[in-house]
């Protein structure tokens, strides 16, 4: 049970932390079924800040917007109304949970999310919603910025072949036969992408443990995560 032991190191919490789980890592490492399993098992509630995001980059390309347009930015910004229950998301009302897993809202929401405006206002949001009860998190930056507090930080990676072989797999059984070299290229270009930006880039919290899923299974993560919060209490 070596890939177990750091979990189980107990490093204390303290008076500042937060009933917050803090779940980081790249695109295509499972962090959302992930967070969403960690939830269940601890009776917390799940946010998805990547839904959050998509659903942002959906609203822009309504309103065909381009990004350097800050005037018409600021006002699509000013009425984004935006929310996530029960696992699905909306936007002003409308159920938007598979418009924004379309390919064009996943290469719009790159640069969306790489407009400091935009994370402005979704980072106030996020913190809003985390600021009652307990809450599983996931994202890029939830342990570096979002909820530097939170009482538990993971940072969830894997190998960019073992996320690709994933993902292929994911879209095969969806009745798609995408080439596995096209999608570990989209993964690299969104890796590089999300950790080269000016804003928020994605890197390990310096008190959130790393853990490398790529020869793990996906309870053995979840197993990994709880036992992680619970060495914390
Ligand atoms: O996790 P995801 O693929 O659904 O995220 C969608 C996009 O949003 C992705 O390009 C990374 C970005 N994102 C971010 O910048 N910060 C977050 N906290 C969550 C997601």
């Amino acid at each position: 049970m070596e890939w177990m032991a750091a979990a189980l190191q107990n490093v204390g919490m303290t008076a500042a932390t937060l009933p917050l789980i803090a779940i980081d890592g790249p695109s295509g490492v499972g962090k959302s079924t992930t967070a969403k399993r960690a939830a269940v098992r601890l009776g917390w509630q799940y946010l998805d800040t990547g839904a959050m995001y998509r659903a942002a980059a959906l609203a822009i390309q309504r309103a065909g917007l381009d990004l350097s347009d800050r005037a018409s930015l600021e006002r699509v910004l000013a009425t984004l109304e935006l929310s996530l229950n029960e696992g699905r998301t909306y936007l002003a009302g409308e159920d938007v949970s598979e418009a924004i897993r379309s390919q064009e809202v996943t290469v719009l929401v790159t640069p969306v999310s790489a407009d400091a405006r935009v994370r402005e206002v979704l980072v106030e949001q996020q913190r809003r919603i985390g600021a009652s009860g307990r809450w599983v998190v996931d994202g890029r930056d939830i342990g570096t910025v979002v909820f530097t507090q939170a009482c538990c930080k993971v940072f969830l990676t894997a190998s960019p072949e073992a996320r690709a072989q994933r993902r292929f797999l994911e879209l095969r059984a969806k009745g798609q036969s995408p080439s596995f070299e096209a999608v570990l290229a989209d993964l690299q270009r969104r890796d590089l992408a999300d950790s080269t930006r000016a804003a928020s880039p994605l890197r390990k919290a310096d008190d959130a443990v790393e853990l490398d899923s790529s020869d793990l299974s996906l309870d053995q993560v979840v197993d990994w995560i709880v036992a992680r919060h619970q060495a914390h209490l």
